[in-house]
């Protein structure tokens, strides 16, 4: 049995989050070549939109880090990466080739000497000027799609394909949160974390249900707005098309497929424009366990076929079009270190819903004390459903891993790096969960012989709470 089929499932997971820092490069993107190239205004944009998903942090995949102009350049000097960059068998980023217009930018670069910071450059406009949002027409729920809520219940399990990466095993909870009101997040610890809502809103005039996309990674802050513009029985099951609230489907849009217990959950994205649309997620799952999402709806008088709350009409501006056209309804903000909240980044980036306005959700804050041998090592929080570990604190296992139909429980998995102590899970579904602290001692990625674990430690999360909890036993060995 494997487990997530890489460690590259966190990073790459989070690559959905990654319009975040997509409209950085819009503008810059776009200038014309007969203009100087430089690390700062053309190269590191690129790098951060298209690479820093894979080559930052402390685990870079190719063991390669691209974050400063040092290393971007010793990159460029080496010939690998113009030649991935390039490459339509073997491309970098692996999800497809980069548009032309960017690729080149590198050859120029290190043509023209490497400059490190250019002369300010005006902000162009020229490909992005034209973009005339399209016009969107909601379904009405009073008529038809509210089901769609419904349908969505469920802890969804299954393989995931992500910019071209096959995941063995991906899962999202989705519950009920408010009589109308929907929702699942994926958190990935340290880089950040992904959740989808989905509510019934009034927006245009219209009685229609919009998703909430969104997260953090690496401290750039993103949600998108998304709203219901089809239903259709297809013969592969009941289908829900929802797109960008602003650009349509010109910019990004999801898809979801409803048959009995199945779900094949689409989406696409174009990267805030700047190339054609293109499928960045498929997941194939299968509902399973759906007594959580049953008591959660009891508990919050789920469904019902009501307005959860009003979009402001029109929806703020996102605060980046003070820089570049509007493609998009999303909303973005960087914390560059200010170590600030969830709160007072979407406060900052004029996100019109905040985390704290999140009905019947709580935080969860986990502390762990390390010890000599746990000390640097990475460490996977597990909240699941059953138990991980045996009375002793031992994983139990077959074959060496844990048991699939354990792990088949899990229902927020998040890692972190061997410099932190300390994660707190956000929007979290109240209930009751198993709490397991995993020093991952082989960086393998997943529990395994030689780990270090602990007698999962029972907690109940209740609704709209803080909470916190410190594992203060992570001294078993495997
Ligand atoms: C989704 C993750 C992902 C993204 C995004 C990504 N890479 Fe990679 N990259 C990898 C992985 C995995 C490897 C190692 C395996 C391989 O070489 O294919 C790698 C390897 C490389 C290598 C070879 C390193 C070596 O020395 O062997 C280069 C060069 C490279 N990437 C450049 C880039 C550039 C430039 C970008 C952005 C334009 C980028 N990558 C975006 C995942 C990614």
């Amino acid at each position: 049995m494997k487990w997530f089929s890489s460690r590259k499932g966190r990073v790459a997971f989070l690559s959905v989050v990654l319009a975040g820092s997509e409209c950085v490069a819009l503008a810059q993107s776009t200038g014309g070549f007969e203009d100087e190239v430089s690390y700062l205004n053309d190269i590191r944009p690129v790098i951060e939109n298209f690479c820093a998903s894979c080559h930052s942090g402390d685990d870079p995949e190719g063991e390669m880090l691209l974050t400063s102009y040092e290393l971007a350049r010793k990159q460029v000097e080496r010939g690998e990466l113009l030649e991935r960059i390039n490459d339509h068998d073997d491309p970098m980023p692996e999800d497809g080739l980069m548009p032309k217009h960017m690729r080149r930018l590198f050859a120029i670069w290190a043509e023209t000497g490497f400059i490190d910071r250019g002369k300010e450059k005006p902000v162009r406009r020229s490909e992005y000027q034209e973009f005339s949002p399209p016009e969107i027409t909601p379904v009405d729920v009073s008529r038809e799609g509210f089901e769609l809520l419904e349908a969505l219940q469920g802890h969804w399990v299954g393989p995931m394909t992500l910019m071209g990466q096959k995941y063995d095993w991906m899962a999202f909870d989705y519950r009920a949160i408010a009589p109308s009101h929907v929702h699942g997040i994926f958190e990935a610890g340290t880089i950040g974390n992904l959740f989808t809502s989905f509510f019934v809103t009034e927006f245009k005039g219209r009685k229609t249900i919009m998703a909430r996309n969104g997260g953090v990674l690496n401290g750039i802050y993103r949600t998108s707005y998304f709203v219901l513009t089809d239903v259709r029985k297809t013969w592969r099951g009941t289908r829900y098309k929802l797109v960008d609230a602003f650009g349509g489907d010109g910019i990004m849009w999801m898809e979801l497929t409803f048959s009995g217990d199945r779900l094949e959950f689409n989406s696409y994205t174009s990267r805030l424009g700047l190339t054609a649309p293109k499928r960045h997620m498929a997941f194939n799952a299968q509902r399973k366990r759906p007594e959580l999402a049953v008591a959660a709806a009891r508990s919050v008088g789920f469904p019902r076929n009501v307005v959860d709350f009003s979009m402001p009409d029109p929806m703020p501006v996102p605060t980046w079009v003070s820089e570049y056209p509007q493609t998009s309804q999303t909303y973005i903000a960087h914390d560059e270190g200010r170590g600030l909240s969830l709160v007072q980044l979407g406060t900052e980036a004029q996100d019109p819903r905040l985390a704290s306005q999140m009905p019947h959700l709580s935080t969860l804050s986990v502390s762990i004390e390390r010890n000599a041998f746990t000390a640097g090592k990475p460490l996977h929080i597990y909240l699941s459903q059953k138990a991980i570990t045996d009375s002793s604190g031992k994983l139990i296992t077959r074959g060496g891993y844990v048991r699939e139909e354990l792990i088949d429980t899990l229902l927020l998995y998040p890692e972190l790096n061997g410099r932190t102590d300390s994660f707190t899970f956000t929007y979290l579904h109240p209930g009751d969960y198993f709490l397991t602290v995993v020093a991952d001692m082989d960086t393998d990625g997943y529990p395994s012989p030689g780990d270090i674990t602990h007698p999962a430690t029972r907690i109940s999360v209740r609704p709209e709470t803080r909470e916190s909890v410190t594992v203060d036993n992570l001294n078993v060995r495997n």
